[in-house]
């Protein structure tokens, strides 16, 4: 699969992130531990930039292949602002990732980057893209929503938590084929 190195949107713009300093990743981790170990439980490990360095040599490792595409997202400050992923399970469907470094949640950057990661790739052929959260997680399930996903159903304990308990997940998908989600 050959997805771009770069895309721009309205709002923000995504580049590969594996270019990204690791310090600057590692500042913007650090700065957000706190909110997203609740869903991200890879964060509670982080206590150094080589964490960061390590995380980055993964995107590119999974980039090669083919197995997660990482984004890094920028504003129009051009700073970091979070992370996207794609996750291909088919060369035209797939699940997207994200997390928002905490000093810039509540600007809507995060449902902007997923709107212009996906209208992005369903020029290239891509047809479906599905977003998958923890039930608890109501800003992310408002994440899909704002981004012109649709709400398809309640998966019962389909993920484990680090203590072995489970949980439900809810599903969004958007299609090449809906209507832009702003109506254009
Ligand atoms: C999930 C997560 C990315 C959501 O972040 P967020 O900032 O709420 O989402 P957005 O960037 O889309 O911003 C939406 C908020 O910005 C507000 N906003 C401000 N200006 C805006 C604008 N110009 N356009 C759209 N929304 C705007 C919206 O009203 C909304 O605020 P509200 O929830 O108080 O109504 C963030 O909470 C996070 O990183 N969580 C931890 C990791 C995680 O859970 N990842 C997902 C795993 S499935």
């Amino acid at each position: 699969m050959n997805l771009p190195d770069r895309i721009n949107g309205p709002r923000i713009h995504l580049r590969v992130a594996h270019n990204l300093a690791p310090q600057a990743f590692f500042d913007l981790v650090m700065a957000s531990k706190k909110e997203i170990i609740a869903f991200l439980p890879w964060a509670e490990k982080y206590a150094s930039v080589t964490d960061a360095a390590a995380s980055i040599a993964r995107f590119k490792t999974l980039w090669d292949e083919g197995t997660a595409f990482t984004y890094a997202i920028y504003n129009h400050d051009n700073v970091l602002v979070g992370v996207v992923d794609w996750r291909p399970k088919k060369d035209w469907w797939g699940t997207i990732g994200y997390w928002l470094g905490t000093p810039y949640t509540g600007r809507g950057y995060m449902a902007a980057a997923v709107d212009t990661m996906v209208t992005d790739f369903f020029k290239r052929g891509i047809h479906r893209a599905v977003i998958q959260c923890d039930t608890r997680n109501q800003p992310s399930a408002a994440v899909a929503k704002r981004a012109g996903f649709t709400y398809e159903g309640h998966l019962r304990q389909d993920r484990q938590n680090e203590d072995g308990s489970f949980h439900d997940s809810l599903q969004f998908s958007r299609l090449a084929t809906d209507p832009y989600p702003n109506g254009e």
